[in-house]
């Protein structure tokens, strides 16, 4: 699908103030930045820029501060400098954003230099959208560049506001990770394997539902499956389990039959009889599991099954694990699922957000991957269909 938004490369930058809201929420701990794939996924609109003579002010948020003025450890001075490192370029931070200090360093901004602002959620303004910061934002720029993909589902005052006042058009990154995360729904390569993982099915029913309507395949995995086993009359034991959600899964499920797309729900299970670094597992099927054990992972069985239909895709989509990958001993089925896709090298494999992301890393699979999505609710958004407000707020094509 075209990206029907304009873009940076529709416009004159030269010589101009650019005001570009990224997305910089990233890792931070003891004033050191920790992974950086946000940071480098921002680099070539912010190079792009610089090549083209513009004065680059970029704006971000960091983590979810109170809004009552600022929290030294969520400055995204130390962003500032990591960026400068990482790019070459000739990085300024100035520890302001709506007031005179920030005026003041975006008034003395030469062409070719970029100035990073201070957290724009140290102010509570930012959150409600208020149009007196939106129009402060808006008077540092000649231009508006949103590139800020994982931010762009929050109506907010640096994600909206400026397009109110200034030409607002997209960056390379939220331009990259439109086209290619809804290109999935308009014409997949098929077979069409979508795979979803994660605690609850409640808060993916609309990615699942979305997917159903799309994919040949849709393999569960994680917490959300044993909701589905209450569906078709398993009992569980002490797992994860949503029985307000039992009957959405059964919906999901004769949905998918209805329209002739495979469901697959893991065959066997790896149990333990508490949740805990200390916990050993032990292997069921998933309409035995003892009353005492929780589920942790997907089973060998599945591991099996989920790989055969994985290896036959010519599309992945993939969101959420497949059990706790974080503890080591649980982590066999996730990983298992990500080999698959990684050896399918024919495949186009997407990988939305969140867990999966930490999963593909985690494995030494990043670069096996098509596309990894820097969003995590923001992918989610798209991938149910629903339209992102920042997105939305720029200029059409
Ligand atoms: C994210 O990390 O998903 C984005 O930066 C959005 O952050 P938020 O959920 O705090 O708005």
């Amino acid at each position: 699908m075209a990206f029907t938004k304009k873009t940076v490369r529709d416009i004159d930058v030269d010589g101009k103030r650019v005001l570009v809201r990224v997305d910089f929420n990233v890792p931070i701990a003891d004033g050191v930045v920790g992974d950086t794939t946000r940071i480098s996924a921002a680099l070539p609109t912010i190079k792009y820029l610089v090549e083209h003579n513009a004065r680059v002010i970029l704006m971000s948020h960091l983590g979810r501060p109170t809004g009552d003025g600022p929290q030294p450890e969520l400055s995204l001075a130390p962003v500032a400098k990591k960026l400068a490192e990482m790019s070459g370029l000739d990085v300024q931070f100035v520890d302001d954003t709506y007031g005179d200090k920030a005026t003041a360093a975006v008034n003395a901004l030469q062409p070719g230099h970029v100035l990073v602002l201070e957290n724009v959620r140290f102010d509570k303004r930012e959150k409600k959208n208020d149009p007196e910061i939106a129009k402060k934002l808006a008077s540092y720029g000649d231009v508006f560049v949103l590139d800020a993909f994982g931010t762009a589902h929050r109506a907010q005052g640096s994600v909206v506001g400026p397009a109110a006042y200034i030409p607002a058009v997209a960056g390379f990154l939220l331009e990259k990770e439109v086209d290619t995360l809804t290109g999935i729904f308009a014409d997949p390569a098929r077979p069409f394997v979508a795979i979803v993982g994660g605690s609850k099915v409640s808060s993916k029913i609309g990615v699942l539902d979305h997917l159903i309507d799309s994919a040949d395949t849709l393999i569960i995995g994680g917490g959300m499956a044993y909701t589905f086993f209450l569906a078709k009359g398993y009992t569980v034991g002490t797992s994860l389990q949503e029985p307000d959600w039992v009957d959405r899964a059964k919906e999901m499920m004769e949905k998918a039959e209805k329209k002739g797309v495979k469901l697959l729900l893991p065959i066997d299970n790896i149990v333990a009889d508490h949740f805990g670094e200390d916990a050993t597992g032990e292997t069921v099927d998933s309409d035995k599991i003892p009353a005492d054990r929780m589920g942790m992972d997907i089973g060998p069985k599945t591991e099996a099954l989920y790989a055969e239909a994985i290896a036959g895709a010519k599309t992945v989509f993939w969101n959420g694990p497949m059990g706790v990958f974080e503890m080591d001993q649980f982590a066999h089925g996730t990983k298992a699922v990500a080999e698959a896709v990684a050896d399918n090298a024919g495949c186009t494999s997407i990988i939305g957000g969140g867990d999966s992301v930490a999963a593909v890393n985690k494995f030494g699979l990043a670069d096996k991957m098509s596309w990894i999505s820097t969003g995590g609710g923001a992918s989610m958004e798209l991938v149910e269909g629903k339209a992102l407000p920042g997105v939305e707020a720029l200029l059409d094509a």
